[in-house]
């Protein structure tokens, strides 16, 4: 197993000019990066400080499910973010770290020249299901869990955890039906430190932007990477069909009764399609 290099990390990150990954901490193994950067908030680390780990024992996702973490094959990557937000606006940021690591995967996709440009191979689609899974070919590729600590009506920190599935090629049978990985899709040959360089970069690009304008600059990437739409679902106790994400980045369900109805928060199930 290749551990990963900090060093090489630090190096792609100046390259690209990258706002996040300072400082940068790697461990070759921990419970879960998300703590790690919770408690280093919490003791007052800067907007940026980032944690990576080779592997995790205690890897978590949305719903207190667990995460798939075993070592040295993919990223699990964790970053403290200090926007001056108020605490009432936070909750859509889930959505744009979603399309930020969307983005990261569309470009490797794109470049890759098995699979050619997104759009043109279904199997290559890179899609985002609401609030922040991406999928790929209808796979999950990428988890994101999204912690903010908020201080009275204003946000203290957001911790953005996330979990790239990258060389792993067999999942453990409850998940081999629903998730891939890059090297699944053809993409084996670039280093972890290079995507977790770019990971970081656009997560910080993706986090100013929302700062300066909430959702508005992410509308069209919304409506063109949603997933959901069309879909028939069942959300937070609203079933109907998926209608888009409207500009507070609720889920919008129109039920049999043809009311359009908007979810906040919830799991989704899919019950066709
Ligand atoms: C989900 O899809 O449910 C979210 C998964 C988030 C997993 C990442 S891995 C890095 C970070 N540390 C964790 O414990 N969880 C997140």
């Amino acid at each position: 197993m290749r551990r990963l290099d900090a060093r090489a990390i630090e190096r792609e990150l100046s390259r690209l000019g990258a706002s996040l990954g300072s400082p940068l901490a790697v461990a070759a193994e921990t419970a879960s990066t998300n703590d790690d950067a919770r408690n280093a908030a919490a003791a007052g680390a800067p907007h940026g400080a980032a944690f990576l780990a080779d592997a995790q024992t205690q890897g978590r996702g949305r719903g207190g499910r667990s995460w798939h973490s075993p070592p040295g094959e993919n990223l699990y990557l964790s970053v403290v973010l200090r926007p001056s937000l108020p605490a009432s606006s936070v909750a859509p940021i889930a959505l744009v770290m979603g399309l930020a690591v969307a983005s990261v995967v569309e470009r490797r996709l794109a470049s890759s020249a098995r699979l050619g440009a997104p759009g043109g191979d279904p199997l290559a689609e890179v899609r985002l299901k609401w609030p922040n899974d991406v999928l790929v070919g209808g796979r999950k590729l990428a988890g994101i869990l999204v912690e903010a600590q908020l201080r009275g009506h204003s946000v203290s920190s957001v911790i953005v955890g996330v979990g790239l599935n990258v060389h792993t090629s067999r999942f453990p049978p409850e998940l081999s039906a629903r998730a891939t990985s890059l090297a699944m899709l053809g993409i084996d040959d670039v280093p972890r430190e290079v995507l977790a360089a770019e990971l970081l970069q656009a997560l910080g690009d993706a986090a100013a932007r929302f700062e300066a304008g909430r959702l508005s600059p992410f509308a069209e990437d919304l409506a063109r990477m949603d997933w959901l739409r069309d879909r028939r679902v069942e959300v937070a106790g609203v079933a109907g069909v998926a209608a888009g994400i409207d500009a507070e980045g609720h889920l919008l369900v129109r039920g049999g009764d043809g009311v359009l109805r908007a979810v906040a928060a919830g799991e989704v199930s899919v019950t066709s399609g």
